[in-house]
C-alpha cells in the first residue's frame, strides 16, 4: 500500500470531489485542503485538512504530507506557490504555468507573444483609455475584465466609452467578439511531455455561467476543430502545463480565438466522466503522477452535459424519482452543496446518437431538478 502516492488537492470544491471516484479506482490516495469541513470535497475525502489556501504555513504543512500537490481552483497566491516550489514541493501544474490561469493580463501578453489568436486587447487604468481603445476598434462597447479572481462571469463587464470603470485598474479591455458560439478544448499534459487532446466541445453560457456543453461541438468546421486542438496543445507545451488544461475559445467566421485558460479539470469536461474512454478527473491524476495518459476518445456520438444551477427547488433529491424513472440512462451528479440561486450544485449528462433527443433529455432533467415550471 505504501507505494501508492498521495495526491494533495488544494481547494474543496466539486472538482476535487469528482477526483475522488477516479482516485478510488486507481487506489491513489487523495488529501484535500479545504476551507470548511462541509465543503463539497471535504464531505467525501476522509483525508481532509481544514486550512486556508491564502496562508503559506497552512499550505506548507499540507504539502509536507503529499507526494504531489494539485489544485481545485486558481486562487492560491502566486507568491506562495513560488515559495513552496523553491522549498521543493512538487506542484503540478507549477507556478510558472499557473500564473497564466491566475491573471488574464499575464495570459493575454504571453499568448500574444506566442502568436496565438486572441481578441484584440489592451490594459486600461482609466476611462480615457477605454474610450481610446473603443475608438480604435470602431466599437461603441468594450469588454472589461478584472485580471484576477473572477469566475462565472463575475469580474466581466460590457461598458460604453465614457462609463466609469466598474473596478479599480489595471483592467483587461477586450474587443466584444462577435462569435458564432463558444468552444472549449481540454488538453492533458504530463511532466515528461506526453499530451492528449479531447474532442472540441461547444459550451453555452448565459450571464457568464456555463449552462450546457455538447461534445463534440455540432457541425464544427473540421479546420476549426483541428486548429482548436492544435492551439490547445501548443499552449500546454509552451507554458509547460501539467495536468488538465482547459482552453475556452470563441468560434468566429475567421477562425477560433482564445478566451481564457484554466489549469485543472473544468466544467466543459464533465461530460467525459461517462462520455469518454478516460474521464478528465482520472486523466488529471494520471498527468500529475506522470503516468501514461488515457484514451481521450468519446464513447458515444454525442454527450450533452447540463449544469444544475440553484433554482426554486430546495429538495434536489426529491427530483430523482421522476428523472430516473423517465430516463434510466441519464447520469445525475450532485455536489453536496446547499441550494443558492444561480450556484452550480450539480450536473446531468446524457449520451446518445441523436443530438436533439440527447439535448432534450439532459435539459429536461436539469430543469426538473432545479424546480423550473416544466
Ligand atoms: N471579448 C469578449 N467578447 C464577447 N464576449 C465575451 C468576451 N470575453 C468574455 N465574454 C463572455 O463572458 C463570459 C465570461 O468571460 P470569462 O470566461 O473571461 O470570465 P470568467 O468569469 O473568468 O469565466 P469562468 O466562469 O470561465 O471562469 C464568456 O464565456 C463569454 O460569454
Ligand atoms: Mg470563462
Amino acid at each position: 500500500v505504501t507505494s501508492f502516492p498521495v495526491v494533495g488537492v488544494v481547494g474543496g470544491g466539486q472538482l476535487a470531489r469528482m477526483m475522488q471516484p477516479a482516485a478510488i479506482g486507481l487506489g491513489v490516495r487523495l488529501r484535500v485542503l479545504a476551507l470548511e469541513p462541509d465543503d463539497s470535497a471535504a464531505q467525501v475525502i476522509p483525508d481532509v485538512e481544514i486550512g486556508d489556501h491564502r496562508d503559506v504555513s497552512a499550505l506548507r504543512q499540507f504539502a509536507g504530507r503529499c507526494d504531489v500537490v494539485t489544485f481545485d481552483h486558481e486562487h492560491v497566491p502566486t507568491e506562495h506557490l513560488s515559495v513552496l516550489h523553491n522549498e521543493g514541493v512538487v506542484l503540478r501544474p507549477g507556478p510558472e504555468a499557473l500564473r497564466h490561469a491566475q491573471d488574464k493580463i499575464v495570459m493575454r501578453r504571453r499568448l500574444t507573444e506566442l502568436g496565438i489568436p486572441c481578441p484584440r486587447w489592451r490594459v486600461v487604468h482609466e476611462v480615457d483609455e477605454v474610450a481610446d481603445f473603443a475608438r480604435g476598434l470602431r466599437s461603441d462597447e468594450v469588454v472589461l475584465k478584472r485580471p484576477r479572481g473572477g469566475y462565472d462571469g463575475r469580474g466581466v463587464w460590457r461598458v460604453r466609452p465614457g462609463d466609469s470603470l466598474p473596478a479599480p485598474g489595471p483592467l483587461l479591455a477586450e474587443e466584444p467578439v462577435d462569435f458564432t458560439r463558444e468552444l472549449a478544448v481540454l488538453i492533458a499534459r504530463s511532466p515528461h511531455g506526453q499530451a492528449a487532446a479531447y474532442p472540441v466541445v461547444s459550451s453555452i453560457q448565459s450571464d457568464g455561467i456555463c449552462r450546457e456543453v455538447i461534445a463534440p461541438a455540432p457541425s464544427l468546421l473540421p479546420d476549426h476543430a483541428v486548429s482548436a486542438q492544435e492551439i490547445g496543445l501548443r499552449i500546454a507545451g509552451e507554458l509547460g502545463v501539467v495536468g488538465i488544461l482547459a482552453v475556452e475559445m470563441f468560434d468566429t467566421a475567421g477562425g477560433v480565438l482564445v478566451n481564457e485558460l484554466a489549469m485543472r479539470p473544468h466544467n466543459s469536461g464533465h461530460w467525459t466522466i461517462e462520455g469518454a474512454q478516460t474521464s478528465q478527473f482520472e486523466q488529471h491524476l494520471r498527468a500529475v503522477l506522470d503516468l501514461p495518459l488515457g484514451d481521450t476518445r468519446a464513447v458515444a456520438p454525442y454527450a450533452v452535459m447540463v449544469n444544475v444551477l440553484g433554482g426554486t427547488e430546495k429538495d434536489v433529491y426529491g427530483g430523482y424519482l421522476h428523472c430516473m424513472a423517465r430516463d434510466p440512462a441519464l447520469h445525475i451528479h450532485a455536489y453536496g452543496k446547499e441550494v443558492r440561486p444561480g450556484r452550480k450544485i450539480g450536473h446531468v449528462t446524457a449520451l446518445g446518437s441523436d443530438l436533439e433527443t440527447t439535448l432534450s433529455r439532459a435539459r429536461h432533467a436539469a430543469a426538473y431538478l432545479r424546480g423550473d415550471d416544466i
